[in-house]
């Protein structure tokens, strides 16, 4: 068998997982949340969730992940100590397999409508206006050629395996997107009606961050901003060398995602408020965002309408960067069968590859033929159910299965003062008491309200 793939720097390994971290998930949905749960109410749920909560997660999935230097299923049995515990780890390997594959089919679908309008506007610059309105337009045909396009994409960067294809696109890609992320937002705070949505963005209202809604939909979405449960993060910490510091590079990746996802608000919530001042309706009569999940697809090209001619251009770097930032993370999802296939079955890497991707672009057309029914659904029941009870059961595995010792050694390897750290001070019964308590509140809240 074929040496395993592992990145090749620090660096790389940072930027391909905060370019599976970053993504839809920070600039259309953290964003839409936050605007239809109260702006900064959200906000600030969030943010405590995110620390508290995702990144102990996220730590242990990287610690595991590089200990087993295998997919899930393979490094929850290895540090299983009875039969019951192994048969537990192969039955949450292979749930997070079945909800990565799940989370992409719907991703998949999304991540088409950012395709589509980045080439809207370069069909209409070129003349086409009939097929730059039809790339706009929701429909049925439109949606599966791009899911069919997307997942194409997806599948050929996985073909390459760890450096040549993870590694290498990842820091291509996420630096650019950076950048304009960042010119956005200094150009939209200068127009007129954009600080009232920073007003709504960071002043809050508490009396609605209790609100359980909130707190479900916060927490949903902490997991999977960070790529969480599933064994995304796990596979990419089996991929990191054992001379790096894991409590770093986990507090590196979680600083930029937040990062990004606070950032994003700083644009996209602005930019509602901008286009209402501009005469575009946003919110009803009584107060709902219109379009929830298509929010961005309504504000954004608005924004860039205010730009004249260079609105073109920014319209059209901006759609093709969120096209990157969902293909640098639908790559970390591929990944997670692909390895199973690769490693347990010995399938060829580049066959699991565009075996499991047409399978998963089935599921997706799918989604597309049922849209009202299926959409929301696989969102809510991968994210919001599906996740954080996998998130559970790693802290699980983490606090309560794997010699404390064992881990220990494991995050010396790279940090060997480990013991005298904050991180080890708090993070093991964080992990072990806190973590599932706080779990389990939360996804009470999700089957008794
Ligand atoms: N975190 C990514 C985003 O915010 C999405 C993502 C990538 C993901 N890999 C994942 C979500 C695994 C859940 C599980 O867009």
């Amino acid at each position: 068998m074929a040496a395993r793939g592992e990145f090749s720097s620090k660096f790389g390994f940072i930027l391909a997982a905060s370019g599976s971290a970053v993504g839809l998930g920070n600039i259309w949905g953290f964003p839409t949340q936050a605007a239809s749960n109260g702006g900064a109410a959200f906000l600030l749920v969030y943010l405590v969730l995110a620390f508290c909560l995702a990144y102990p997660a996220l730590m242990a999935e990287l610690i595991i992940g590089r200990h087993a230097k295998s997919n899930a299923v393979n490094a929850l049995r290895l540090i299983s100590t009875n039969r019951f515990s192994y048969h537990m780890g192969t039955l949450t390997g292979f749930v997070g397999i079945i909800t990565a594959s799940l989370i992409l089919s719907f991703y998949a679908l999304v991540a088409g409508w950012m395709v589509c309008y980045f080439l809207a506007p370069i069909a209409a610059l070129a003349g086409m206006q009939d097929v730059a309105d039809w790339l706009t337009e929701f429909g049925l045909y439109r949606n599966v050629t791009f899911i069919l396009i997307f997942m194409v994409l997806t599948v050929a960067i996985i073909s390459g395996g760890v450096k040549d294809g993870i590694e290498k696109w990842s820091t291509r890609l996420m630096p650019a997107m950076l950048a304009l992320l960042f010119l956005l937002i200094a150009y939209v705070l200068t127009l007129d009606g954009a600080m009232e949505g920073v007003k709504a963005y960071l002043l809050p209202d508490f009396s609605r961050a209790v609100d359980v809604n909130l707190i479900v939909g916060a927490m949903g979405q902490a997991f999977f901003s960070l790529s969480l449960g599933v064994g995304t993060m796990l596979i990419y910490g089996s991929y990191i060398s054992q001379k790096e510091n894991l409590s770093y590079l986990g507090r590196m990746v979680t600083f930029v995602d937040i990062g990004i996802a606070v950032m994003a608000g700083m644009l996209i919530l602005p930019a509602m408020y901008v286009a209402q001042h501009n005469g575009v309706a946003i919110f009803d009569a009584a107060g709902q965002l219109i379009s929830e999940d298509t929010l961005i697809f309504t504000v954004l090209p608005a924004l860039f309408d205010t730009m004249g001619i260079t609105g073109i251009f920014i319209s059209a770097a901006f759609f093709i960067l969120m096209s990157i930032a969902a293909l640098t993370s639908s790559i970390s999802m591929l990944e997670v069968p692909v390895a199973y296939a690769v490693e347990n079955h010995q399938i060829d890497r580049k066959r699991a590859a565009q075996f499991i991707g047409l399978l998963i672009a089935l599921i997706s057309v799918a989604i597309a033929f049922n849209f009202e029914i299926l959409f929301g659904l696989t969102i809510r029941v991968t994210t919001q159910m599906s996740q954080p009870l996998l998130g559970l059961m790693l802290c699980i595995f983490a606090g309560w299965i794997w010699h404390r010792n064992n881990m220990l050694q494991e995050i010396k390897a790279g940090y060997p003062d480990v013991e005298q750290s904050l991180f080890w001070k708090i993070w093991p019964s964080y992990v072990r008491y806190v973590c599932p308590v706080a779990i389990l509140t939360v996804f009470g809240q999700v089957v008794f309200a």
